[in-house]
C-alpha cells in the first residue's frame, strides 16, 4: 500500500462562501486515499514585517509549525486583479522566513486556480508559480485552470459538474504520483 502523505492546503479566498474552498474540498474528496489533507487557515496571519521576526507573532509560528511537517502543499486560489490574492501572498512570505528556514523548501506542490469567467485564474496561477519556483517548491507541471466556477456547485456546495469532477480526480492522481516522486528524497534530506 502507498504510504500516507499529508498535504497542507492553502485556499486563496477568505470569504465564507468561497468557491475556491468548495473546489479544494471536492479535490480532497476525490483524491487517492493515501493523501490526507490539512486545511491551513491564512486569514489571521499578521502582515509580514521583518521587524517582527526577532519576536514573531504567535500566528506566524503556529502557521510555520503546521506547514513544516507536511509532505506536500496544494494551493487553490481565485485571481484578484490578475494576480495572487494578498492574503495568500502574505502566507507565502510568512512561511518563507526567517531566511534559510523556509517551510516551503523542497516540498512537492500543485496549484489550482479558478474564476467565474472563462480564463480560470491564469494570472494568479502563473504569478503564484513564479513565487513557488523561487522558493524551490517542485511543482506538478500539469496546469489546472477551472473556469465558470460559479456554475459547478449545487446549493449545498457539492461539485455537480461531471467533467470538472473527472478532471479533478485525474489531477489528484497525477499529484499523488508527483508526491511519491519527490517526497521520499525530501524526507531523506531532512533526516540526514
Ligand atoms: C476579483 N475577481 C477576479 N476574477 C478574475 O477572473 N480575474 C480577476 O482579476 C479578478 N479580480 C478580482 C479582484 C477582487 C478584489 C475580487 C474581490 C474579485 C472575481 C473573483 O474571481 C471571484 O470573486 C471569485 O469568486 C473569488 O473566489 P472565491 O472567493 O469564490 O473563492
Amino acid at each position: 500500500m502507498t504510504q500516507a502523505r499529508t498535504v497542507a492546503v492553502l485556499v486563496g479566498s477568505l470569504r465564507k462562501d468561497s468557491v475556491s474552498r468548495k473546489l479544494a474540498r471536492a479535490f480532497a474528496a476525490l483524491a487517492p486515499a493515501n493523501l490526507k489533507f490539512d486545511f491551513v487557515e491564512i486569514g489571521g496571519l499578521p502582515h509580514f514585517d521583518q521587524d517582527l521576526e526577532s519576536d514573531p507573532p504567535a500566528q506566524w509560528t503556529a502557521f510555520r509549525a503546521r506547514i513544516a511537517p507536511a509532505d506536500a502543499v496544494l494551493f487553490v486560489t481565485p485571481e484578484f486583479n490578475r494576480s495572487v490574492p494578498g492574503a495568500l501572498k502574505n502566507a507565502i512570505d510568512v512561511g518563507s522566513r526567517p531566511y534559510g528556514q523556509s517551510v516551503w523548501n523542497g516540498k512537492p506542490g500543485a496549484v489550482i486556480s479558478l474564476s467565474p469567467g472563462g480564463v480560470g485564474g491564469f494570472g494568479a496561477n502563473h504569478h503564484l508559480r513564479q513565487s513557488l519556483v523561487f522558493l524551490n517548491v517542485p511543482l506538478l507541471s500539469q496546469e489546472a485552470y477551472v473556469g465558470g466556477a460559479f456554475s459547478l456547485f449545487d446549493d449545498a456546495g457539492e461539485l455537480v459538474n461531471e467533467s470538472t469532477t473527472d478532471f479533478l480526480r485525474a489531477y489528484a492522481v497525477a499529484f499523488a504520483e508527483w508526491i511519491e516522486r519527490i517526497a521520499p528524497a525530501a524526507q531523506a534530506r531532512k533526516a540526514a
